[in-house]
């Protein structure tokens, strides 16, 4: 099984969420190989999940740590829940660097998202400053730590996601290679803080072209894919690659 995980960030309408939502039902199988997950706008995320007809599971962006009250803009991880969510993304790169949530803060949606039965998809990556001056498992090793250390895990099932700062939306993917090498990495670090395995996914100018190549390797569980994943056209080639593996 690998999974494929679409996350659609601000690039689309509620229409343009719905037409696309509807036109991936026909595409994706019964999901016996690939799981696919679509991460909507929370405005979109009602309609997204009405168009899917339970055979695509549904994601958050993004997630407040409180349940529910007085929290003018904010849209907790219970709220998901119990809109029809199975995932939540949390210390994506854009919301680490934009809008400046800290490893903490990370750490406290981490844990709401885990309380709202939620399943996180923990999101890390580097800098190319960081990785060029040899501190990538340092930068990757902190993150892990500030989110998971002492956290009771029990058997909870979680994500994580290698998503190089660099890569995203930049067309400069990391290679197939390099990720392997670093989803190795990451696994024997997961060691410390859980006994379960954790399904490691590679995020970061997925393609057509590329996605292939990331999913033949056992360290990579899938992938998160971004700009890729939201038009028809491209996401139906992501498919096609995908399929035919
Ligand atoms: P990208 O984004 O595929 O557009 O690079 C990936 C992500 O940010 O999850």
């Amino acid at each position: 099984m690998k999974y494929f995980f679409a996350n659609w960030k601000m690039y689309l309408d509620n229409a343009q969420s719905v037409e696309l939502a509807e036109a991936l039902v026909p595409l994706v199988g019964d999901g016996s190989n690939i799981h696919y997950a679509i991460f909507p706008t929370a405005l979109a995320f009602a309609q997204v999940t009405s168009a899917v007809e339970g055979k695509v599971s549904l994601g958050a962006q993004h997630c407040a740590w409180t349940p529910t009250g007085a929290y003018t803009g904010a849209v907790s991880a219970e709220l998901y829940k119990r809109a029809g969510a199975t995932y939540a993304l949390v210390g994506h790169s854009e919301r680490r660097h934009i809008f400046g949530e800290s490893d903490h803060d990370i750490r406290k949606r981490f844990e709401a998202i885990l309380g709202a039965c939620l399943i996180p998809v923990l999101c890390i990556g580097e800098t190319k400053e960081e990785k060029e001056s040899g501190k990538r498992e340092y930068r990757l090793k902190k993150q892990l730590m500030t989110t998971l250390e002492g956290m009771e895990l029990g058997h909870r099932e979680f994500f994580v996601a290698y998503e190089p700062v660099w890569a995203i939306g930049t067309g400069d993917a990391c290679t197939p290679a390099d990720a392997d090498d670093i989803h190795h990495w990451i696994e024997e670090e997961l060691r410390l803080y859980t006994k379960n395995t954790i399904s490691i996914l590679y995020g970061g100018s997925v393609n057509a072209s590329n996605v292939s190549e990331y999913l033949k390797f056992e360290t990579i569980a899938g992938v998160l894919v971004g700009s890729a994943s939201s038009n028809i056209d491209s996401f139906r080639s992501l498919i096609a690659a995908v399929q035919s593996l």
